[in-house]
């Protein structure tokens, strides 16, 4: 995970079912904030997931793309509520950079 500040962490022993933006906070991940706990309702967890994972971390459904929608002017295509995105075998290896503050 690239942080808002260029840093970049990795993360082991990742726990199957456990969100970007939870790992980003525990670890103190610059620019993942998570205001609203989790409910897809302050998009302080956007990410921009990198183009080869797009396909495996798959787009967001209708609630998050409003919620992206907010935070527009930092949208991009490969953006991702980080709260949304549940860690899973399939995602060992995923690479994201925290969005910068909308505005
Ligand atoms: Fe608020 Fe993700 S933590 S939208």
């Amino acid at each position: 995970m690239t942080d808002a500040e260029g840093g970049t962490h990795t993360f082991s022993d990742v726990e199957e079912g456990v969100s970007l933006m939870e790992l980003g906070r525990r670890n103190g991940v610059a620019g993942i904030m998570g205001d609203c706990g989790g409910g897809c309702a302050c998009a302080t967890c956007h990410v921009y997931v990198d183009e080869r994972w797009w396909d495996k971390v798959g787009a967001p459904d209708d609630v998050e793309f409003a919620m992206l929608d907010m935070v527009a002017d930092v949208m991009k295509d490969t953006s991702r509520l980080g709260c949304q995105v549940r860690m899973s075998p399939q995602l060992d290896g995923l690479a994201v950079t925290v969005a910068p503050a909308s505005g």
